[in-house]
């Protein structure tokens, strides 16, 4: 494996632009192939064996652009099927995870919220992390129904959008969580507006610059991190529009490639 190959990194859409820009400031000389499998969004209401299905697509479809590593920018995907992954190609995988375990550590208040995916939150692994980390404190999950096909849409800040996340944070505050867990890539376009639903009493916690951490330490230990002081092709490649895509990245918009594709 070249460690001029490209990272490469899926999500079940747009959503894992957020893990993708934490990599790309991390590592701005690693070539970066991003996949947003939007046409078949959201994954979080599929079956396991559905959302096991369309993981292999993407994989499969990154490892034949050449991809030296594959980030599962998608805690329904990592959560269902990164072990069927893992068992099935011969290439190494990082995966998101809700970040339980740093928010029951950080809370004061012994009570922390989960906004996820029903497919992340019926998960075998989000179980068995839980368990080891929610012992002592309450952990109020709410899954976040609709809030994925809106930010599909580029519907960031709409209505219908403020009228969801009300409606999903009310229990989390009735059960006086200090710390929310953003359990889906999608979810960190939405802090600018949670921040103004929330009192300053409770803290954000999201999973994207864990990631990208994980996966420098990973290339390093491979011996597959870019030494190149090289200025780096950033692909995006959607199976839908690319509005969205273009919306949520513009402030990258001169050193990217947004392309439509099938696959
Ligand atoms: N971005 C995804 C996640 O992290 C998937 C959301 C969905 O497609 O339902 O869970």
């Amino acid at each position: 494996m070249n460690s001029q190959a490209p990272i490469g990194i899926f999500d079940s859409g747009v959503g894992g632009t957020s893990i993708w820009q934490e990599i790309h400031e991390l590592m701005p000389h690693e070539h970066t192939l991003y996949l947003a499998d939007s046409k078949y969004a959201p994954y979080g209401d599929k079956s396991q064996e559905e959302i096991i299905a369309l993981s292999k697509k993407n994989t499969e479809f990154l490892i034949h652009q050449g991809c030296k590593l594959i980030v599962i920018a998608c805690n329904t995907a990592t959560t269902n099927a990164i072990s069927q992954l893992r068992a099935t190609y011969n290439i190494p995988f990082i995966g998101i995870e809700p970040a339980i375990k740093p928010a029951a550590l950080q809370t004061q208040t012994k009570s922390v919220g989960i906004l996820a995916t029903q497919g992340t939150l019926s998960s075998e692994l989000f179980h068995q992390t839980a368990d080891l980390y929610t012992n002592s404190i309450t952990l109020t999950e709410v899954v976040g129904k609709g809030l994925v096909p809106l930010i599909e849409k580029g519907a960031l800040e709409s209505p219908e959008m403020t009228q969801l996340l009300q409606k999903y944070i009310q229990p989390m505050l009735d059960a006086n969580i200090d710390r929310l867990v953003l359990g889906c890539s999608h979810y960190p376009y939405l802090i600018p507006l949670l921040k103004q639903l929330l009192p300053n009493s409770v803290t954000i916690i999201d999973s994207g610059e864990a990631v990208a951490l994980q996966t420098k330490t990973v290339l390093t230990e491979l011996g597959l991190l870019s030494s190149a002081e090289i200025r780096p092709t950033l692909q995006f490649f959607t199976n839908a529009e690319t509005t969205t895509l273009a919306l949520l990245l513009r402030s990258y918009l001169e050193k990217i490639i947004i392309e439509k594709r099938t696959f």
